[in-house]
């Protein structure tokens, strides 16, 4: 199978599952923009680098991994969320080959689903969170070739409709 499928949607959208799983059905290696950030940094987690040394290394860090990614061809990339709403990084990754892939989900939806999650720096405040989110989805749909709604939708069904989307079966 030969693609590039670019996933991009907001925290809690189901990026890294779908990612995984779509890779595995595709038969592609997978990436994830998160962890090669931490990779590149000395911390040991996304929100040590948010407190430590600020969210702009950290969108700094972005930017690299988006290079690093230029030169690829047939895989799976899942992005951190703030990444699909960069329009620069994710050209960069996408070049003449990516399919950018939107996972929208609805705000109450993403509430439930990263209830009780501690890890995300930028969902700590649930209404900066949903100030966020408002500001963003446009974004999303700009830099997007296809979307997909996931709410009351499960990975392997959306796995279904984006292979669909890409292969025709
Ligand atoms: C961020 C989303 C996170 C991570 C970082 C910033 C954002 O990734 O990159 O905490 O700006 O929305 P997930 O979308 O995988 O949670």
């Amino acid at each position: 199978m030969s693609a590039k499928v670019i996933l991009i949607g907001f925290m809690g959208s189901g990026k890294s599952t779908v990612g995984r799983l779509l890779s595995e059905r595709l038969k592609l290696p997978f990436y994830e923009t998160d962890e090669l950030a931490l990779a590149q940094s000395k911390r040991e987690t996304v929100a040590e680098i948010f407190d430590k040394d600020g969210e702009v290394r950290f969108r700094a860090i972005e930017r690299d991994v988006a290079e690093d990614l230029s030169n690829l061809t047939d895989c799976v990339i899942s992005t951190g969320g703030g990444m699909g709403i960069n329009t620069e990084c994710i050209s960069i990754i996408k070049g003449n080959i990516g399919k950018v892939i939107y996972l929208e989900t609805s705000f109450e939806e993403t509430t439930k689903r990263l209830s009780g999650d501690s890890t995300r720096p930028l969902f700590r405040d649930l209404e900066k969170a949903k100030e966020l989110f408002i500001l963003r989805a446009a974004k999303y749909l700009e830099n997007c070739d296809i979307t997909i709604k996931t709410d009351g939708v499960t990975p392997p069904e959306i796995v279904d409709m984006i292979s669909m989307r890409i292969t025709g079966s």
